[in-house]
């Protein structure tokens, strides 16, 4: 499954390549605008960031299919690389997708809220459909079924669109949702950071820690293996007894005590 990064501000961007093993980013006209920054420059920047071959999703503000083609060409230009046009679902943006297939320019069809609305857009040539899990879950809907059910479709036509998860709050949306096949979620860099968090890892890592410092001090695994400990082999000097071979008397006192 293809982890994506919901964001366009930079110095996130920048931590979530350098931390996690992402395969690209994602923006749309919600997401740019709160970086209040130079468009050209935000984007050309994102792409310095991520590199060439990273999927960049970039979505479309016009409404028509003329412009927005217009506006794939400039954008896949102006930031070139592994470049993708995300489109809103419409009779228009259906309109785009299919002539966009035919230049060759690559489609994230967007802002999917069911099934049919996914299905038409792969059959126009999408390359992904994003649905919003949490807007859907938000109305008392159920975003997970509706990508399992995108996710069966797709496998039952044998059609090669993809999808995009998108809109999470939480891990178990992005849990349920890699169970049930989707191929990418796009998730908010805060939600990279709870995806690894455990409370239970913290206290495994203190306790791993403490047994350490109890026999070998402050001498790290590489000071151990380069000779060059502290004290006697790295060695705490009242921990040596306990780390003794066994005598002979140990054993037999240890299986009187047994008995
Ligand atoms: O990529 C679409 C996504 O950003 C929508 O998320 O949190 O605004 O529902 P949200």
């Amino acid at each position: 499954m293809l982890y994506i990064i919901d964001s366009a501000n930079v110095e996130e961007i920048r931590k979530c390549v350098e931390f996690y093993p992402v395969d690209g980013v994602t923006t749309n006209p919600t997401i740019i605008s709160r970086e209040k920054s130079d468009f050209p420059s935000l984007i050309k920047e994102i792409r310095s960031i991520i590199g060439p071959d990273m999927m960049f999703h970039i979505q479309t503000t016009a409404s028509d299919a003329e412009s927005i083609i217009e506006e794939a060409i400039a954008l896949k230009r102006t930031v070139g690389g592994n470049f993708y046009i995300k489109i809103p679902i419409s009779p228009e943006g259906l309109k785009a997708t299919m002539e966009l297939k035919k230049m060759g320019i690559k489609v994230t069809m967007t802002a999917i809220f069911t099934q049919q609305q996914a299905l038409i857009a792969a059959k126009a040539g999408a390359d992904f459909v994003a649905p919003y899990i949490n807007r859907l879950d938000n109305i008392v809907s159920d975003g997970v079924h509706v990508v399992e059910e995108i996710v069966n479709m797709f496998n039952l036509y044998d059609i090669k669109c993809q999808v995009l998860a998108a809109s999470f709050k939480n891990v178990e949306q992005v849990h349920k949702v890699a169970m049930v096949g989707s191929h990418a979620v796009t998730i908010n860099p805060d939600l990279f950071d709870k995806l690894v968090y455990h409370p239970l890892t913290l206290y495994a890592v203190d306790d791993f820690a403490t047994d350490w410092e109890n026999v070998y001090v402050d001498n790290s695994v590489l000071d151990l293996l380069k000779g060059e400990a502290n004290g006697n082999k790295g060695i705490k000097a009242e921990s040596m007894k306990s780390l003794k071979p066994l005598t002979l008397k140990d054993s037999e006192e240890n299986s009187a005590e047994k008995k």
